[in-house]
């Protein structure tokens, strides 16, 4: 889908998602320190603005206006001021974060092709701090045929060695990758899906005396 197709369905409704953070967002994330983190692909921005209200100085960064515009409303609502951007740019197209360098940064469900996500993995890997962390959770490609919702097109849904081989070709260190279940109701119905998540680093610099 491209922006205008996510736009129009950003206009849909006041929430395509849930407003609360993807609970491997929280697992991994809740308990690094303060800093400044960007939400890449963001849509409505949850994470931007669960880190914000944290006391983090946040960015959601997402191609959808639409999306944006929802996330920066919502930010006034919750007086977050002047720690929360909203920022409309492609995820592949080499644009600066705003908060560059972060100390964080999120990717939650960008499904695009592999290319793609190569190329928003490696921007974002240049843009941390020594040190700083890159987390991403995406329905996996086990999903289409073991898991329930999420896009139907195995060519947006990752493999666990395309992750690794974006992670590794932008320098990061992968401290944890792999397969998780996460519990969905589909008409009142408990189902699983599977989502492909990656916890990584970036190299630290090293000095010589
Ligand atoms: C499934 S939604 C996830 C939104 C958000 N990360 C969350 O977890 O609630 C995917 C988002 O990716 C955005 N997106 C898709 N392709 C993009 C691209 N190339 N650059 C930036 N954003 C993109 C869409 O606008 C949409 O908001």
């Amino acid at each position: 889908m491209d922006s205008r197709a996510w736009d129009d369905r950003y206009r849909t409704t006041d929430s395509v998602w849930s407003p609360t953070p993807n609970l491997f967002v929280k697992e991994y994330l809740a308990n690094l320190p303060v800093g400044r983190m960007v939400d890449v692909a963001g849509g409505e921005g949850r994470h931007a603005l669960w880190f914000s209200q944290r006391g983090w100085e946040a960015e959601n960064f997402d191609f959808s206006a639409v999306a944006v515009g929802k996330s920066l409303e919502r930010a006034a609502e919750l007086s977050l001021g002047d720690r929360f951007h909203g920022h409309v740019a492609a995820a592949d197209s080499g644009q600066d974060f705003l908060l560059s360098p972060a100390n964080l940064v999120v990717i939650a469900y960008l499904q695009i092709p592999a290319d793609g996500l190569a190329a928003a993995i490696a921007n974002a890997a240049r843009q941390l701090v020594a040190g700083g962390t890159l987390f991403g959770v995406w329905h996996a490609r086990e999903n289409l045929t073991e898991g329930v919702g999420g896009p139907q097109d195995s060519r947006v849904l990752p493999t666990l060695a395309e992750l690794s081989a974006a992670f590794s070709a932008a320098s990061l260190i992968i401290s944890e990758i792999g397969l998780r279940r996460r519990e969905v109701s589909v008409d009142g119905v408990a189902h699983e899906a599977i989502d492909a998540v990656v916890m990584a680093r970036a190299p630290e610099i090293v000095t010589c005396s």
